[in-house]
């Protein structure tokens, strides 16, 4: 596989099939991974891999948590800008609407798309789980160092047959993850990964989502 078809292929899957993931893989996507690029080699990025018999504990809490707490807690910093402006809130607008399509879910069946975000805290039934966490001293530029992480694991993932979807929905749960995991208090929780084999047949998995032009996003100048 090359790079190009890397990139083209890594799509945020939501649905897996019912195959582990166990610690090896993940070691192996790690290891891969841990080649990435960031500012003075700071790598600044901690991850809590969790999968097997701690994956189902962390989801059995989480589970018994979401009775009281449907949407977690609030983040530790914003997820999307307040009042988000044009472009960015149209782009956002309908990369959800294109999303519950696949699944035929209208804006008036609230509980439908209420169950379907709900699964985001269920890793989308994803046998494994990325924690991406990073410490409080670090500033924007190591936060973009830690993307890029996080994309390269997702790239190394699609050559090993492997999806991927980044889940920032899991800010809304730092008390549990930090719980959990262990995480020190001076990291600051940014986002999961679920990990797994996708699922083909499943019809959200069938979305393709659109971009941006490269005229739409860059100044030439030559
Ligand atoms: C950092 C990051 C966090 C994301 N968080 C979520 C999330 O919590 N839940 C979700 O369903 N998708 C999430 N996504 C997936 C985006 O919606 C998706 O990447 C975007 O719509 C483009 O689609 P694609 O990944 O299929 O190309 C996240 C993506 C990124 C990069």
């Amino acid at each position: 596989m090359d790079v190009a078809d890397a990139i083209y292929k890594r799509i945020s899957v939501r649905a897996f099939l019912d195959k582990p993931v166990g610690e090896e893989t993940l070691r192996k996507l790690l290891d891969t991974a841990r080649w990435a690029p960031s500012g003075g080699n700071l790598q600044p990025w901690h991850v809590y891999a969790v999968s097997g018999n701690a994956l189902k504990r962390f989801k059995a809490e989480v589970a018994a948590n979401m009775q009281e707490r449907p949407f977690g807690e609030d983040s530790e910093f914003p997820i999307y800008p307040e009042d988000l402006k044009e472009p960015y809130r149209s782009r956002r607008f309908k990369c959800g609407e294109d999303m519950y399509a696949t699944m035929d879910l209208k804006r008036e069946d609230k509980a439908g798309r209420m169950r379907q975000f709900v699964k985001n805290y269920e890793f989308f039934g994803a046998p494994a789980a990325l924690f991406f966490a990073i410490d409080r001293q670090m500033g924007l530029g190591q936060w973009a160092h830690m993307g890029m992480y996080m994309q390269t694991i997702c790239l190394a993932a699609v050559e090993m047959g492997l999806g991927t979807c980044m889940q920032e929905a899991w800010a809304r749960q730092p008390t549990l993850i930090r719980t959990f995991t262990g995480m020190p208090e001076e990291l600051r929780l940014y986002c999961a990964m679920a990990v797994g084999y996708p699922d083909p047949e499943a019809p959200i998995n069938k979305l393709r989502t659109d971009r941006a032009t490269v005229g739409e996003t860059t100044t030439f100048l030559s």
